[in-house]
Order: C-alpha cells, then structure tokens, then sequence
C-alpha cells in the first residue's frame, strides 16, 4: 500500500462523514453525536499516522516542503482541540454545528493543500519503493494510535 494512496482513502472517508453530517436534520442529535465520534476516531487515527510517520518522512525526503509540514501541525493542532472540544460538547448545544461546521472547513482546506500543493512533490521526491515502505508502516500503526486527540503530538505547544 503506498503511503501517499493509504493517506487520501483516509481523506474519503473523512469526507463521507462530513457529507453525512451535513445531510442529517437539525434535531438528529443522536445521528449527529455518532457521525461525530466516527469523525474523531477517523481523524485522531489519521493525524497519529502523519504526525509520527509520514510528516517526518517526508520532510527528510523532500526538504524543500519543511515549511508546509510546519504549517500542517498547525493546522493539525487546531484540528485536534477541536475534536476534543467536541467529545465533550452535548449535540443540543447552541455550539455543537457551528463547531462541526468549522471543524469542517478547516479539514478541507487541509486536505485540498496536502493532496494539491504538497504530495506531488513528495512523491516525485521519494519515489514509489520509499512510499510502499511507509505507507505499510502506517497500516500497521494504526492500531497503536491513540484515542485522545489530545495525545497526538501537535496538541501540545
Ligand atoms: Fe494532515
Ligand atoms: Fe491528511
């Protein structure tokens, strides 16, 4: 399974959720609270794989993309106080959609640079042998990660 593949069906998946979200009525709070625990589970697993395996990788593979795998674990820190705000929130308060739909704009955005701006180039600097290697090392961490978002790497500083 090459890495860079492994990372966008995980992006497709997180989309679905999100799509499935924003079809769900406004008072399907039970509906809503489990599309949002699939969210998290889905997001924390795939941080926990980019932030320990593929965004080091990639940086010693390609360094001329070191500032964009800075500004990902900015972007993935407030990604991950998110989620955990929303673990907590009750889905009737006033907050909880407008959280979700922020939650929202921000993956994608996030997403769209990884897979437009930034992944070419890891590719073509790593090459497809160095990217099967990672990408069945990821596979298998899966399991290992954590179910905090608050215990990935970018949440803290
Ligand atoms: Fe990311
Ligand atoms: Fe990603």
């Amino acid at each position: 399974m090459d890495a860079i593949v492994l990372l966008k069906d995980d992006h497709k998946t997180v989309e679905k959720l999100f799509k499935e979200f924003e079809k769900a009525g406004e008072q399907a709070y039970k509906t809503k609270q489990e599309i949002v625990g699939k969210i998290v589970e889905e997001l924390t697993t795939h941080a926990y794989i980019e932030e320990q395996i593929f965004y080091p990788a990639a940086r010693e593979g390609a360094p001329d993309t070191s500032d964009h795998v800075l500004e990902s674990v900015e972007e993935h820190h407030v990604v991950v106080w998110m989620l955990s705000e929303l673990t907590k929130l009750d889905p009737k308060d006033e907050r909880f959609d407008a959280k979700v739909s922020v939650l929202i704009e921000n993956v994608r955005h996030h997403v769209e640079e990884e897979e437009e701006e930034w992944f070419p180039k890891v590719r073509e600097a790593m090459g497809r042998k160095r990217l099967q290697e990672l990408g069945e090392q990821m596979a298998k961490a899966k399991a290992e990660a954590p179910r905090d978002p608050l215990a990935l790497s970018s949440a803290s500083a």
